[in-house]
């Protein structure tokens, strides 16, 4: 009998997690909770929300599921692993103890400092009266102020001056825009280069860096505009040289990994290096504690092995004995947003052309937002929709299928950026 296969999560991210997993000769069934209705064309999504553990678990159990693999930072942070592990079950992904490398940027700066990880600056602060005092006395402008907890990719703000700086420490540790995140607040120095991502697995001793990839988080073209979740990426990344990679592995890949078991929080699952190519080297600009969205949507495709035989090397502490692999084409994912996003926009449109995709070789089109309604039909159901993922021999041609591709699908109030992977004609290799 194949394996039974559970993803938790519901975004682009988990479509392509499933889609992976969906190619593992060893995978019979995959259940994704609470997935979407693309992920329904792989899976069989289960109404139970990601950070209903005991509900998860009840899961699992009933259904004799072999292997869990949690997409979301939430749960993780929140301890989802603990709970399938006390209960016997198999999951991918960090302990509460050790995912606070994502959950808590207070506990990720001090640990770099501790162990010499190249880092910006910082101080860390737990009431709005002694970070206003610092900035008042001691900041230089431009400066980035960071809420310490969870906060949808939104709580770092950069400010050009104090006025903006003490309103942002109004939003973030007074209003409490995202709630405890914003207990403490790490005050970092402003740091300029340019912004790679780097995700690893981990098996609690050594890691594994998986192809390099980069991000493009502002809404608007030029990188213009407010922060969001990730408008589109592309893998792998010019910038990311093997010098720069041996570097990295030396100085802050295996030494983060180390520093964690060091601490009694051996990590298990995926990290992910968000990195600033500095002038001064590279410097780590923060950690996640799971796969990258849209990260995710433009690394699996370039990879050959096994998702399922990787995350149980992790979870056994065999990942040594993996020779993780990646092709030498590229890929390049564009998202098809909501227009509003990421503030307000409209859900429930219908999406047209979808069946486009079908049989396309080097063609996906992951979803982020989507569900049925009650025709049964597919509809916009989120700020981020659909991430348009094309293969190319190069970054170019990949760029100029993924533009080529956005064109057969539609919807109501569709947007997108128009120069996802224009870095690359930056690049002077
Ligand atoms: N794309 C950035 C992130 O997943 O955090």
């Amino acid at each position: 009998m194949g394996m039974k296969v559970l993803v938790v999560g519901g975004g682009g991210r988990e479509h392509a997690i499933v889609w992976k997993v969906s190619k593992s000769p060893k995978v019979d069934k995959i259940y994704c909770a609470p997935g979407n209705a693309g992920i329904a064309s792989l899976a069989e999504c289960v109404d139970i929300a990601p950070m209903e553990f005991e509900k998860l678990a009840d899961f699992a159990e009933k259904n004799q599921i072999d292997l869990t693999i949690v997409g979301m930072d939430d749960p993780l942070v929140g301890g989802i692993v603990d709970v399938f592990e006390a209960r016997g079950l198999r999951v991918f992904g960090p302990r509460k103890n050790a995912a606070v490398l994502e959950g808590s940027k207070a506990f990720s700066k001090d640990l770099m400092k501790k162990y010499g990880i190249p880092t910006a600056a910082y101080e860390v602060f737990s009431s709005a009266e002694s970070a206003l005092a610092y900035l008042r006395t001691e900041a230089s402008f431009p400066i980035v102020l960071k809420a310490s907890g969870l906060a949808l990719g939104k709580g770092v703000l950069i400010c050009e001056n104090l006025k903006q700086a003490e309103d942002g420490v109004q939003e973030l540790m007074v209003d409490k825009k995202f709630g405890s995140a914003g207990d403490q607040l790490v005050i970092e120095q402003f740091m300029t280069g340019r912004e790679v991502s780097v995700l690893s697995f981990v098996d609690g001793n050594i890691v594994k860096t998986m192809a390099s990839a980069q991000d493009h988080k502002r809404a608007k073209d030029g990188d213009q505009g407010l922060n969001t979740g990730g408008m589109g990426n592309f893998s792998p990344t010019p910038f990311y040289t093997e010098e720069i990679d041996a570097y990295c592995q030396k100085n802050i890949f295996q030494p983060t990994v180390d520093a964690m078991k060091a601490e009694g929080r051996p990590f298990k699952g995926v990290i992910f290096f968000g990195l600033m190519l500095t002038d001064d080297g590279p410097k780590v600009l923060e950690y996640n504690a799971r796969f990258g969205d849209p990260e995710a949507q433009v690394v699996l495709p370039r990879m050959k092995n096994d998702l399922v035989d990787v995350c149980e090397a992790c979870i056994d502490g065999t990942l040594d004995q993996v020779d993780l692999q990646f092709t030498d084409d590229a890929c390049v994912t564009v998202v098809l947003a909501s227009d509003g996003y990421p503030v307000s926009y409209k859900k429930g449109f219908p999406i047209r052309g979808l069946e486009n995709f079908d049989g396309k070789e080097g063609y996906v089109c992951f979803h982020a937002g989507t569900k049925f309604n009650e025709k049964g039909e597919i509809v916009t159901n989120g700020g981020r929709v659909l991430d348009v993922t094309a293969l190319g021999k190069d970054l170019h041609e990949a760029r100029a299928n993924a533009y080529k591709a956005v064109d057969w699908v539609d919807f109501d109030n569709k947007y997108y950026r128009h120069d996802i992977a224009h870095a690359i004609d930056e690049f002077k290799g």
